[in-house]
């Protein structure tokens, strides 16, 4: 239960990456996306809650014109990992024929929430469709999904923090750390 009035900190096993890493991490593929699609149509397809943070972060670190939407999903998963029934919540507002999208998400994890939207998406007429995820943590894959841009790879740990949560809660920590065990055991 959350406990009001604690601090999250003390919820934190270790931080994994500071708001300086991950300000570099974004800076990094801010560039890389700014040079590939300098002659392209690109829209930033944010998915939401988790990528909250860092597209907004990204989003300013492209220094070329860009597009933004959102879409919700929601997968029916236990505390820490998804069913991969996913369903869409909030869909894009923006009809995606002739984009180039760009995929933001922030963590690949058994890859079934990704190979799911990217099936949804692949449907409706984008110019190219491609994944940047923050984290992705290639060990626990099920389904091949495989990313244009990668923020950093990571074990196997719950991690939370800058827009990731644990059942709602943390994605408010403005760095990135490894979630106690015993809080979702
Ligand atoms: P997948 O469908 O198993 O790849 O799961 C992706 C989704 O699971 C992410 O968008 C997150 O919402 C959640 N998730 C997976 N691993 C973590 C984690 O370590 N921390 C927080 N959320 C995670
Ligand atoms: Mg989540």
């Amino acid at each position: 239960m959350a406990r009001f009035g604690a601090s999250m900190l003390d919820d934190i096993e270790e931080e994994l990456f500071s708001r300086e890493q991950l300000q570099e991490i974004v800076a990094r593929i801010g560039r890389e996306i700014s040079e590939d699609y300098k002659d392209k149509r690109l829209l930033l397809v944010s998915v939401l809650k988790g990528s909250v943070v860092f597209m907004a972060d990204l989003m300013r670190a492209i220094t070329i014109p860009a597009q933004i939407d959102f879409m919700a999903t929601s997968s029916y998963g236990s505390g820490t990992t998804t069913s991969g029934r996913v369903k869409i919540v909030k869909d894009l507002d923006i009809d995606l024929k002739g984009y180039d999208i760009v995929l933001v998400e922030d963590i690949l994890d058994s890859g079934r929430t990704l190979s799911h939207l990217m099936e949804l998406l692949e449907m409706r007429g984008a110019a190219s469709l491609k994944i940047c995820t923050l984290f992705d943590k290639p060990e626990r894959r099920q389904v091949p999904v495989q990313p244009a841009y990668v923020g950093a790879v990571i074990p196997d740990a719950f991690i939370v923090g800058y827009g990731l949560d644990y059942d709602e809660r943390y994605r408010n920590l403005p760095f990135v750390g490894i979630l106690k065990p015993s809080i979702y055991a």
